[in-house]
């Protein structure tokens, strides 16, 4: 379990006053579950929420799934669960909350299901070695600058099957570089183009992942209770 804030990945420091995830939680932390209101808490309705999401995308026991940002397995432990053995694999900036990941698969008794986990802040998602059909982030870019944003498509790009798709989870702005503060409804949750939590229109991320050889799709309201939205991100 990390006690010390040295087992946030040195790279998360760059984090600090971008977004509130590198703070490292501690044991006694972890013990009392307070991972779970960090990463936004309605544990039990986002996590089904997405797990029921990528199921009506065709996600089944074989595939390998990456979860980037996948924090302390709110979604993760139902897709643990669900796929075979070794399929699962997440990456989170803050290696507290990987802890706290590890911690949610032994309380659900899915410790022993090959769940690979790792702390990286520059979603070096080549380290695992795999390639996969799915991948995921669900409240995460809503939290990066546009630059972070740019790095995280371009990484996964390189991880992703011809045939997989990304799924993200966005505020959308009704218009590029869309400079008022947005509330979004249901939630009430405000968003800026330049600070934490952004929005941006769906262009915007098109944008981005023609950057990279990608091609994005618009899902939009898939039911997420903050008034998220979601884009699909398919090779070119
Ligand atoms: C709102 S939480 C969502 C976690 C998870 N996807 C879920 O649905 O519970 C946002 C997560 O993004 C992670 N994050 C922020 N910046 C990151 C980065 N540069 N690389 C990887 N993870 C990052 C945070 O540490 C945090 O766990």
């Amino acid at each position: 379990m990390s006690d010390t804030p040295d087992r946030v990945d040195p790279s998360a420091a760059a984090m600090q006053g971008v977004n509130g995830y590198w703070r490292a939680l501690d044991a006694d932390d972890i013990r009392r579950g307070e991972h779970r209101t960090m990463i936004g808490a309605m544990w039990d309705d986002i996590g089904t929420l997405q797990f029921e999401f990528l199921r009506r995308q065709g996600l089944q026991p074989f595939h390998r799934l990456l979860d980037v940002g996948c924090g302390s397995l709110r979604g993760g432990v139902h897709f643990v669960r669900y796929l075979d053995k070794g399929r699962y694999c997440g990456i989170d900036a803050n290696a507290s909350l990987v802890d706290a990941g590890h911690h949610e698969l032994a309380l659900a008794g899915l410790d022993q299901r090959g769940a690979r986990l790792v702390a990286d802040a520059n979603f070096d998602v080549g380290r695992f070695g795999e390639t996969f059909d799915y991948a995921i982030a669900v409240s995460v870019i809503t939290h990066l600058f546009t630059d972070h944003i740019q790095a995280c498509l371009k990484r996964v790009r390189h991880v992703l099957e011809q045939n997989g798709t990304f799924y993200v989870t966005f505020f959308e702005a009704p218009e590029t570089a869309h400079l008022d503060p947005i509330t979004h409804a249901p939630g009430e949750i405000t968003t800026s183009y330049t600070q934490d939590p952004f929005h941006q229109s769906f262009e915007e991320l098109q944008t981005l992942a023609a950057r990279v050889g990608m091609r994005a799709r618009l899902i939009g309201d898939f039911g997420h209770p903050r008034g998220q939205r979601m884009a699909a991100f398919s090779p070119l």
